[in-house]
């Protein structure tokens, strides 16, 4: 990761490359009659879902993640070299350290980048997009991979049909470049209110809730499952959405009226629909996908983005706004000038060059930890005095 605090003309952070993965598995409202009980007619009326997807065994955060991040690579036709930030907005880790990012940095052979998770739930994405602008307009760095990435369905406790039926795994991702180009993102608003802490949380080992090891391994398991308060979840997030999508387009010197499309999380058509109402905005503005992905939580927004994008309905020098709200609670809003009318179609070479890379990066992880393990016997033997002096 570079640090350079030295720029001294204008910068501006656009997104130039866009990427999604999901999991091929679809689970259908009618799949889900079968595990708890509900009906297709009930989750169609009451969350406008229809399907989900679900990760398969070897499908993991941060192999989607992976996908995500190539495809977003592969658009901005950008070198895995280059990146100097990967941030993964996730509440759903590989671990709770190593971060997935390292993970994804080292399978991407992204060598000379910084990487790190980010935890804002559902807000995650539009957290990290704005970590990651800053450091670009800051002059810290010149370009970034921001990925949201979720394999919920672990998290879930499947005899909840008030959650069970609502989430979906997978990922997206963009790639995010310094530019001289005015536009690109232009404000954000974030904010947290850790009161509603209980209305929608999974708590982990540090969580005096999920620690009791008089109670055993199975009781400790299953406190990390998810809870949720639907009805007070679905009131805050009609009522974020009202406050933070106006707060935000005025932040950017902006009104209402130049607002072309808006990106919300995917939680509930429902929510969706209410914010239309409420904000007076039309409907057809809303970019919506949770029919067919459910709420895939910090993968959401660039999950929908990516789709509108790769449709070709975002043109050059619209007006996006990013809207997120989740467990904290915590929400966010973003402005975004998009920057670019058509991505660069990537050659033939610097295909060849990304796929070198993956290669590349692959085969370089798996001697780095092939030669510390042989370095770490080596050290219990009488052959260390063959090694250098450290
Ligand atoms: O990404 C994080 C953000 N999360 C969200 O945005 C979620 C926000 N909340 C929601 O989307 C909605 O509150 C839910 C979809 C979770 C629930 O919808 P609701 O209209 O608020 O239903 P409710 O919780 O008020 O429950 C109404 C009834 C209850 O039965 P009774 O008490 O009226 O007899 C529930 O037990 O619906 C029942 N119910 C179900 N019935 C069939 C709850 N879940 C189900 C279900 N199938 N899956």
């Amino acid at each position: 990761m570079a640090t350079n605090h030295q720029a001294s003309a204008p910068r501006y952070a656009h997104i130039t490359g866009w990427g999604m993965a999901v999991p091929e598995r679809v689970l259908t409202n009618l799949d889900l009659e079968a595990i708890v009980d509900t009906s297709d007619e009930w989750i169609r009326e009451r969350t406008g879902i229809r399907e989900r997807r679900i990760a398969a065994e070897k499908e993991t955060t941060a192999t989607l993640g992976i996908t995500a991040a190539r495809r977003a690579l592969e658009v901005a036709n950008a070198l895995p070299s280059k990146l100097d930030l990967v941030i993964v907005a996730t509440s759903t880790p590989e671990h709770i350290f190593p971060s997935t990012a390292s993970l994804i940095q080292d399978a991407l052979g992204a060598s000379s980048a910084g990487a790190f998770d980010l935890s804002a739930a559902c807000t995650g994405f539009i957290y990290a997009l704005d970590m990651a602008a800053q450091a670009i307009r800051s002059g810290s760095i010149e370009m970034a991979l921001v990925i949201g990435a979720e394999t919920m369905s672990r998290l879930l406790d499947w005899e909840d049909r008030g959650t069970c039926i609502l989430f979906g795994d997978g990922a997206g991702a963009v790639v995010l470049q310094a530019s001289s180009v005015p536009g690109g993102l232009l404000s954000t608003v974030l904010r947290s209110d850790g009161s509603g802490r209980d209305l929608l949380a999974a708590p982990t080992v540090g969580s005096k809730d999920a620690y009791a090891p008089e109670a055993g391994l199975e009781h400790n398991i299953a406190m990390h499952k998810m809870t949720m308060n639907g009805r007070e979840v679905f009131r805050f997030a009609t009522r974020v959405m009202k406050e933070s999508i106006p707060e935000a387009v005025a932040r950017a010197g902006l009104t209402m009226n130049d607002v072309d499309w808006i990106v919300p999380h995917q939680a509930n058509q429902r929510i969706i629909e209410h914010a239309a109402r409420s904000l007076d905005i039309p409907l057809e503005k809303f970019i919506s996908n949770v029919e067919r992905f459910g709420n895939t939580s910090a993968a959401s927004i660039p999950i929908a983005l990516c789709e509108a994008a790769e449709a070709g309905r975002i043109k050059a020098d619209q007006i996006l706004v990013l809207v997120g709200f989740g467990a904290g609670l915590a929400w966010g809003s973003m402005v975004i000038k998009w920057g670019i009318a058509e991505p660069p179609e990537p050659t033939r070479r610097n295909r060849y060059q990304r796929q070198v890379a993956y290669t590349f990066a692959r085969q370089r992880s798996r001697l780095a930890r092939t030669l510390r393990r042989i370095g770490a016997w080596i050290q219990r033997t009488p052959l260390r005095r063959l090694l250098p002096p450290e």
